[in-house]
């Protein structure tokens, strides 16, 4: 079984993806284009605009991760697609490709929840098995997970509000530094002092694994305003310090909570996803806790952190192990909660 080879394929939000996986853990081809200057004008990810792009693109994509793979089509065991959550223009993009190759090559087609894939990464990159808990963290998505089985997940709780990248996000927006969010945040993070202004932990030290950002991201902002109707503009310390700010609060704010669902549901492992994990604080608080707790911590390379299509294929590969596959009646789902 280690020989089967899936191709796998991503679009559900602003990244167009393809990838050839085998079911021993080896990545044959992983190619991620994304879409980053194509909504630089609008503040956020414009859907009829990614749509487009996605469909443009997917092609171009599966082509480049087959030539990649050194493989034909004829090769493959099986097709995987995100079929949701998502943007879904994007999604039926993806879902049409995929179906229109399984019904001209008679190849399985499998249909995969992108939390799914996310949440099953740290198998493909690192061996792990079942249990372990794990926190997905992007520009879309926060929860705490605690992954059972390759279909079996319990959602241990998240945010109840906005997620954290987009809260970096909208906070380097109104500072006038580049989109994505996190890294420019990241970088004046790193000449701030985080103690200058005071944030507040939202849900820090309530019971319970849900989360919150969006005070968090207003407490930021109303400094900013402060600071601007007293001095007429930002200075650059006032930019750095804000950011030190905002990103040692998060940082809190995840490993706070990582540290009380590691003591309420023990596993083995715990596990980190998605773009915000890229983030050196972040990353390295949730490593402290878990080493406090006694625990390995697993963190993919950062182009498996964020969205590709590797961790599709591979989550297919599982769904097709255990037995699941669908015809050409799959639909594209905007909302699908694991
Ligand atoms: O997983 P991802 O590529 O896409 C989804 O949201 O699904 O995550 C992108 C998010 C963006 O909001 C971006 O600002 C954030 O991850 N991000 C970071 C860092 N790098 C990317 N946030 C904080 N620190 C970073 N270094
Ligand atoms: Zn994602």
């Amino acid at each position: 079984m280690d020989d089967l080879v899936f191709l796998g394929i991503e679009s559900s939000c602003d990244d167009t993806a393809a990838a050839v996986v085998t079911a021993g853990r080896q990545i044959l081809s992983s190619v991620v284009a994304g879409q980053g200057n194509l909504h630089a004008d609008f503040g956020g990810v414009v859907p009829e605009i990614a749509a487009r792009a996605h469909a443009e693109k997917l092609d171009l994509c599966v082509e480049e991760a087959l030539t990649k793979a050194g493989l034909t089509l004829a090769r493959l065991d099986g097709v995987a697609v995100t079929a949701g959550p998502g943007l879904i223009g994007g999604v039926m993009a993806g879902v049409m490709l995929a179906k229109g190759i399984a019904a001209g090559t008679g190849l399985p087609l499998v249909g995969v929840n992108h939390l799914a894939g996310h949440a099953l990464t740290p198998q493909l990159t690192d061996g792990i098995g079942f249990p372990y808990v794990m926190l997905l963290v992007s520009g879309g998505h926060c929860q705490f997970l605690r992954v059972e089985g390759s279909d079996y997940f319990t959602r241990l709780g998240g945010t109840i509000d906005d997620a954290p990248g987009e809260a970096f996000d909208k906070l380097a927006r109104l500072l006038g530094l580049p989109q994505p969010g996190g890294p420019s945040v990241e970088a004046e993070a790193a000449q701030g002092d985080a103690a200058r202004f005071d944030l507040p932990r939202p849900l820090l030290d309530r019971p319970g694994f849900d989360m919150s950002f969006s005070g968090l991201k207003t407490a930021a902002l109303r400094q900013r305003d402060a600071l601007v109707a007293a001095q007429g503009g930002l200075y650059e310390r006032d930019r750095a310090d804000l950011c030190a700010g905002f990103q040692a609060a998060v940082s809190d704010l995840l490993a706070g909570k990582a540290a009380r669902v590691l003591a309420a549901h023990p596993a083995p492992v715990l596990a980190v996803a998605g773009g915000v994990a890229a983030n050196r604080t972040i990353r390295d608080a949730l490593e402290t806790v878990a080493q406090q707790a006694g625990v390995r911590f697993v963190a993919p390379p950062l182009a498996l952190c964020t969205d590709n299509a590797a961790m599709i294929a591979w989550a297919g590969i599982q769904r097709f192990r255990a037995g699941q596959q669908d015809d050409l009646s799959l639909i594209a789902r905007p909302r699908w909660p694991l």
